[in-house]
């Protein structure tokens, strides 16, 4: 009798390399596990002590360079590392035939993320900005509960976030990385508007730059294809960190945080009030790898969630936002 051990497609394990071992990456090994048919294979990060540390907890293989790690038999590439060296890992991973799952920011500006997609539409791989709340469960729950029983169409989005006393030394504030508040957390509020309302077609704002030289705190009004978004993000002010989701028929809360969001309140215009619960397991990012993987198994080459028109809309917003406070990192 002959015993099929072919794996299904359907079953395939995933083996992952990441770069970076610092504070995410941490959280993206704790996830994994969580994540079925996906292991760690490899890793490398510039210092070879933390890189052997997150080893030993996490396992996986240390590698010698990034070249070895693109060559050492991984099938995806999670990018961990800050951000202005995004868009050069994501590009030669890519070009070295990994599908690539990058954390956000994509890339630090526009041009940097068309040059990523072109490489990805050339080698034919998957590429994917980790933006975690779409993949929530909350987050699904309450898409699948306004379409069976709508607000009718979002015409306002009102989010934000603002998170003090980070250290100088932290890549957020840090210059040389491409920090500030908007890169490293509005990001995720340009993503909540163009979700719900569509690209983006203007861009209002004020701000404010630190004593490291990038952007400390933001507030941005946008116009959209469908509506208009009220967002800020902050590294100096304490904020609060809930979304607010308007609409004719309604309107809904995501409590804070709503970036990793677990508590929905719709409220509709007849009274109803409807509350959502749905906490998260993993840590959350263990959502957006599993349909990362997922698309592999499937060979799509853009997940229908995080599509790159999305990012493409996310980063436009942050240029111009950047550009209207002045800011410009090395090389633009
Ligand atoms: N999705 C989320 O929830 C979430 C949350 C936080 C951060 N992030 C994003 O994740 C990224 C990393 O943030 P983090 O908080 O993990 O930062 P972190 O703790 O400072 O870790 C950064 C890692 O990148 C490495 N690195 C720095 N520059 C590098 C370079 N040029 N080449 C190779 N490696 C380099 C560092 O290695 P060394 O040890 O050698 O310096 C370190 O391992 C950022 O883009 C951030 O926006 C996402």
């Amino acid at each position: 009798m002959t015993i099929a051990t072919q794996e299904a497609p359907s079953d395939r394990v995933i083996r992952w390399g990441i770069v970076g071992t610092g504070r995410i990456a941490r959280r993206f090994a704790q996830a994994l596990a969580h994540v079925p048919q996906a292991r760690l294979g490899a890793l490398w990060s510039r210092r070879a002590e933390p890189a052997q540390a997150f080893a030993d907890e996490f396992g996986g293989e240390v590698c010698e360079s990034f070249d070895s790690l693109l060559a050492s038999g991984i099938d995806a590439l999670y990018i961990a590392t800050v951000q202005d060296s995004h868009a050069d890992y994501a590009i030669a991973a890519l070009q070295g035939g990994l599908h690539v799952l990058c954390e956000k920011p994509a890339t630090i500006n526009r041009p940097q993320l068309e040059r990523v997609l072109d490489a990805a539409r050339a080698a034919q791989r998957l590429f994917m900005e980790a933006m975690k709340p779409p993949f929530y469960p909350l987050y699904t729950k309450l898409r699948e509960h306004l379409a069976a029983d709508p607000i009718g169409d979002v015409g306002l989005v009102r989010a934000g976030c603002s998170v003090p006393g980070v250290p100088d030394d932290h890549p957020s504030l840090s210059f040389e990385h491409a920090g500030g508040a908007l890169l490293d957390i509005g990001i995720y509020e340009m993503f909540l508007a163009v979700d719900w309302l569509g690209a983006p077609h203007e861009v209002q704002t004020l701000g404010r730059l630190g004593s490291t030289g990038v952007d400390t705190f933001a507030s941005l009004n946008s116009r959209h294809e469908r509506g208009i978004a009220q967002l800020f993000c902050g590294l100096d002010l304490h904020g609060k960190g809930d979304a607010l989701l308007m609409a004719k028929g309604g309107h809904v809360t995501i409590h804070e945080p709503w970036w990793n969001p677990s508590r929905a309140t719709i409220r509709y215009a007849d009274g109803r009030v409807v509350e959502l619960d749905e906490p998260f397991t993993g840590g959350g990012l263990n959502y957006e790898t599993a349909h990362f993987c997922e698309l592999i198994r499937a060979g799509q080459l853009e997940s229908p969630v995080m599509p790159h028109a999305k990012s493409l809309q996310m980063i436009a917003m942050a240029d111009a936002a950047r550009a209207a406070l002045g800011l410009r990192f090395a090389g633009e």
